[in-house]
């Protein structure tokens, strides 16, 4: 048995690894990045619909005793803080908010010791009445998807008709001190493109950081194609007109946006941060930290890996933290260079980005 002294940096550990890794506590992989940034979905079930997540009907969820429970989620993101060098913790879904234990897991692991950063990516719906409890929890940030200001639109894209009640969220999480909020947008050609600086125009005046995704290849419906998508350049193209762009100099330390000071040209003097995170034409693969625990219990090293390593059997057969640890040491190890989205030779993995976890 492994006795941890809380410093994941400990020299000379052995893992009696046989893969070639170097016998550091850290999640390093063959390419030397090493992954610091874990993402955790807590469920794949969600009360959208998104058209580039889901398909109209849902998914098959899992089943109750196939997710992971709030003490096991509790005890992976402690293997994560206290053994394997993990500083920043992001719980993801499907909708985090429709688990019931939301504010219980974000309090235990607000205990951890070194405390992680805490962030939470939701579609806002239900946040009005608990983001103060989450603040309280010891939550730290949110990002909130939100890819339509006119209920319509919101309706296209979502296939529900929720707008308000996503909009009432984002400003609660606002008073409950919650920001900057991010707020992710997916502009989709025909859809909602057209209302990209209008987004823009949004979160500057309520103060929230937009940031564009680029569409990526993880709809249940298959219907992502490269020319289909709205690019990185295409959303400069859109903006140039109304707003001027400045690239932020700060460096961007494994953050997937590029992050720009937007100035309105109007002569309103608006302006404020935007990002545009670029996954499919300007990839950032060489420079990820990201580690992720699906909502089974399995890590998946990177979004678009076709292989996953299952930790529930481990946790649930009386695996020590420590042969956990090695497990998700070796998976890590594992992780692809890159996603390939570019190639022609790319395949879509099975899974859809609420099955995974953004
Ligand atoms: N491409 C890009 N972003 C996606 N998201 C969900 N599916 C996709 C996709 N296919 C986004 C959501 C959410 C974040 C976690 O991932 O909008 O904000
Ligand atoms: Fe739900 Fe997020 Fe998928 Fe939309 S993108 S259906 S909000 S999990």
């Amino acid at each position: 048995m492994v006795v941890s002294l809380g410093i994941p940096t400990l020299p000379g550990r052995v893992h009696g690894a046989t893969d070639g890794r170097p016998a550091t506590p850290g999640l390093v992989d063959r390419f030397g990045r090493t992954a610091t940034d874990l993402r955790v979905s807590l469920t794949d079930r969600c009360n959208l619909r998104c058209t580039y997540c889901m398909p109209a009907d849902g998914l098959p969820w899992l089943d109750r005793e196939q997710a992971l429970s709030a003490d096991e989620i509790v005890r992976l993101v402690e293997i994560g803080v206290r053994d394997l060098g993990v500083r920043q913790v992001r719980f993801t879904g499907g909708e985090p908010l429709l688990r019931a234990d939301l504010v219980d897991i974000i309090a235990r692991c607000a205990a951890l010791e070194p405390r992680p950063e805490l962030s939470l990516t939701t579609n806002a719906i239900g946040l009005a009445s608990r983001a103060e409890s989450l603040a309280a929890a010891g939550l730290d940030r949110i990002n909130v998807s939100l890819d339509s200001l006119h209920a319509e639109t919101f309706m296209k894209v979502t296939r529900r008709p929720f707008l308000e009640r996503v909009l009432e969220g984002v400003d609660a999480a606002a008073a409950a001190g919650l920001g900057p909020i991010k707020i992710n947008a997916v502009l989709l050609p025909g859809v909602n493109d057209h209302e990209a600086p209008a987004l823009l125009r949004w979160a500057l005046e309520q103060g929230h950081e937009l940031r564009y995704i680029e569409q990526m290849p993880l709809d249940a419906d298959h219907t992502w194609s490269r020319s289909s998508m709205v690019t990185a350049a295409d959303v400069r193209a859109l903006l140039a007109p109304h707003f001027g762009l400045a690239p932020v100099e700060a460096p961007r330390d494994g953050a997937p946006a590029e992050r720009f000071t937007a100035t309105a040209t109007d002569g309103s003097g608006l302006t404020g941060t935007v990002g545009i995170i670029a996954s499919v034409t300007e990839p950032f693969c060489v420079d990820c930290r990201r580690t992720r625990l699906t909502a089974e219990g399995s890590v998946r090293s990177c979004l678009f890996s076709h292989t996953e390593t299952d930790l529930r059997e481990s946790l649930r057969s009386g695996a020590d933290d420590a042969a956990i640890a090695e497990l998700w040491r070796g998976a890590m190890w594992q992780k692809p260079a890159g996603h390939g989205l570019d190639d022609p030779s790319f395949v879509q993995p099975a899974r859809s980005m609420s099955a995974i976890g953004g």
